[in-house]
């Protein structure tokens, strides 16, 4: 492990979140020498690419996560101009892209030895690492921001059998207050700031490209909220790169709520740090969060490919999760309909070129936040169960 700022390395097995010397992000340094045809012929989750996961193969939990949908969008793309890919990461085990982190990140706590693990969450981090904390038979303790997780997350966290703490404050106390009691020794934390997490999402990198035939897009769009995600995706396809497997890299392209955008706000200043954001609120729970804790990572990735942020509002995201549903038949959650409105909004003001190949990551279910889709909807027509009245609704004079 190696700090991002001042260089101190550190070995695999130690039990740190954060640089001794600076308190800088810890990143691992993962370089190994294979042929990409080593991946041929594997089974498609994202343990195909094992020589890129820095652990024990013995020892790996897995729920076969990965492998997603990688969705051509005809309509939504010639629409605005462009060739258009969604990689649907509601198809992971638990519905969300955190199974890809929490497969390596549980798969670490049980080469470790530890007992307890945990995590502060908006709700899909919970929902994750109370499932596989359940396969690997590890005790998991979860603190939520009170009345602000949608529905399905809760019940996955609870019916999983995680301790569920309601907070009564937003995910950026909730995190450090959970972050305080993991360095104190008593679980082992796997928020994204647990560096093992970003080297099992940075497969969805490896996926695109493989998607492509061994080509970058473009462009990458997805939603930011703790921005450990644009961060690993980043990683995925440099090293990539530099294994040689392609020629390009991806215009690194975040999207935030409007009352939740400290990135977003660093970028559109040229900063290379954050500030806090501290009342963050927006309808995408997910990613209601203030002080993201891979901020400078995400920076850097942005800045190093040429990339962009943009800001969207509650009601974008909300006409983007229709349209996506409508016009694809793809359904997510808001928090990951926020890079289709991005990229809507990206095309109207010319910073997305005409025929630009676009891969926007739509990072959770539809059903993850059931009462957002129900509210959007009108509700049923209730009729008699006959056929002539049946007709008369559905075929009116
Ligand atoms: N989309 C969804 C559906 C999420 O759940 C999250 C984060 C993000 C996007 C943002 O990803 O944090 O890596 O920038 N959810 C976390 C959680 C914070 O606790 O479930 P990020």
């Amino acid at each position: 492990m190696k700090c991002i700022t001042c260089g101190e390395q550190y070995g695999l097995d130690e039990i740190i979140y954060t640089c001794i010397k600076c308190g800088s992000t810890l990143e691992i340094v993962c370089r190994p020498d294979v042929s990409k045809d080593i991946f041929n012929c594997r089974k498609s989750t994202m343990w195909k690419y094992k020589e890129f996961m820095p652990v024990d193969e013995s020892k790996i939990v897995s729920l076969e996560e990965g492998g997603t949908p990688f969705c051509k969008c005809q309509n939504l793309g010639d629409k605005l101009g462009i060739e258009l890919y969604v990689k649907v990461e509601g198809s992971n085990p638990t519905g969300s892209f955190k199974d890809r982190g929490m497969s390596v990140g549980i798969t670490k706590a049980v080469e470790l030895g530890v007992n307890t693990v945990g995590c502060a969450s908006t709700g899909n981090t919970s929902a994750s690492l109370a499932a596989y904390a359940a396969r690997a038979g590890k005790r998991c303790i979860v603190l939520l921001p009170s009345g602000k997780v949608a529905l399905g997350k809760l019940a996955q966290a609870m019916f999983h059998g995680a301790e569920v703490l309601s907070v009564n404050g937003n995910f950026d106390e909730a995190l450090e207050t959970i972050t305080a009691l993991a360095l104190e020794g008593q679980l082992y934390l796997l928020n994204s700031v647990n560096p093992f997490r970003l080297e099992g999402q940075k497969s969805i990198g490896f996926e695109v490209v493989d998607d492509l035939g061994w080509k970058s897009p473009d462009r990458i769009i997805l939603p930011v909220g703790n921005a450990g995600n644009i961060s690993a995706i980043w990683k995925g396809v440099k090293e990539f790169h530099e294994a040689g497997f392609i020629e390009d890299l991806p215009m690194m392209t975040g999207i935030q709520a409007v009352g939740a955008a400290p990135i977003a706000n660093a970028v559109r200043n040229g900063k290379n740090s954050i500030e806090i954001v501290t009342n963050p609120e927006t309808i995408a729970t997910a990613i209601r969060i203030g002080a993201p804790v891979s901020a400078q990572k995400a920076l850097r990735a942005i800045y190093e490919s040429n990339g962009m942020a943009e800001t969207v509002t509650d009601d974008e995201i909300l006409d983007a999760q229709k349209l996506l549903a409508r016009t694809e038949g793809i359904g997510v959650e808001p928090a990951s309909a926020a890079s289709i409105a991005g990229l809507i909004k990206l095309v109207e003001n010319g910073e997305v070129d005409k025929g630009e190949q676009v891969v926007c990551i739509v990072t959770g279910h539809l059903l993850k936040d059931p009462n957002t889709a129900i509210n959007a909807c009108v509700e049923p027509v209730e009729i008699e169960a006959s056929v002539e009245a049946l007709s008369k609704i559905i075929n009116p004079r």
